[in-house]
């Protein structure tokens, strides 16, 4: 979810809380695969780079292959245009969504590192709170961050459900709750009230001297 968003249900708790009703309600009847690729393409049409990035991954995640998110593009392209279909691709591509960016890296002469395995220098140990979930967002990596000692722990700050992105808004102590259905997490251990198999990704965290390096991984 976007900051907009977040401040929306915020301000306007009512309004946005029955719109997302409306949402969930109209996407019961549709499998979980349909749900995602047509989210894909409203992402689309609106230009949200970011719910763009969100649900692709949802869309891989329960089952979508790239080359079926593809074929929904372009199957709207009457609606979406050439343009915004290339501007899509950018999008997935830049933003290493896995089958997008390897594609692009095999066809490419380029050397660069695919993003999957970028290192990310979060920030001080000592500014990091004691057994207290934090957000912090390293570039364009949102994460969410646990603290014991010199032990931190760091988890993928999207939600489990359809990929949202949690927002410090959502954090109580230890617990976050997802804005957009309601489903919580809590750290250390990323778990969902939902059940085991939906807990956070957590992502591996070196020390180097008083700098927290958090390895992402897509
Ligand atoms: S996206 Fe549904 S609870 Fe987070």
């Amino acid at each position: 979810m976007s900051r907009a968003l977040d401040y929306l249900m915020q301000a306007r708790p009512q309004a946005m809380g029955a719109y997302f009703k409306f949402l969930k309600d109209n996407g019961s009847r549709l499998e979980p695969k349909t749900r995602a690729l047509i989210s894909v393409i409203t992402k689309v049409a609106v230009e949200t780079e970011l719910g763009l990035v969100q649900y692709t991954r949802k869309a891989l995640e329960v089952g979508a292959s790239p080359d079926e998110i593809l074929d929904a593009l372009m199957m709207a392209f009457p609606a979406l245009g050439l343009s915004r279909i290339v501007w899509a691709v950018d999008v997935l591509i830049e933003h290493g969504v896995e089958g997008f960016a390897d594609l692009a890296v095999e066809d490419s002469e380029e050397t660069a590192p695919a993003p999957r395995g970028e290192r990310l220098d979060v920030c001080a140990l000592d500014q990091l709170p004691e057994r207290q979930t934090v957000k912090r967002n390293s570039g364009r990596y949102p994460l969410l961050l646990w603290r014991e000692g010199a032990t931190v722990r760091a988890f993928k700050a999207y939600c489990s459900h359809q990929g949202m992105e949690l927002m410090t808004s959502g954090i109580k102590g230890a617990q976050v709750t997802c804005a957009q259905h309601g489903w919580q997490f809590s750290l250390p251990d990323g778990r969902c009230s939902r059940g085991e198999k939906w807990g956070l990704s957590e992502l591996p965290v070196t020390l180097r001297g008083n700098r927290v390096i958090v390895q992402w991984q897509d």
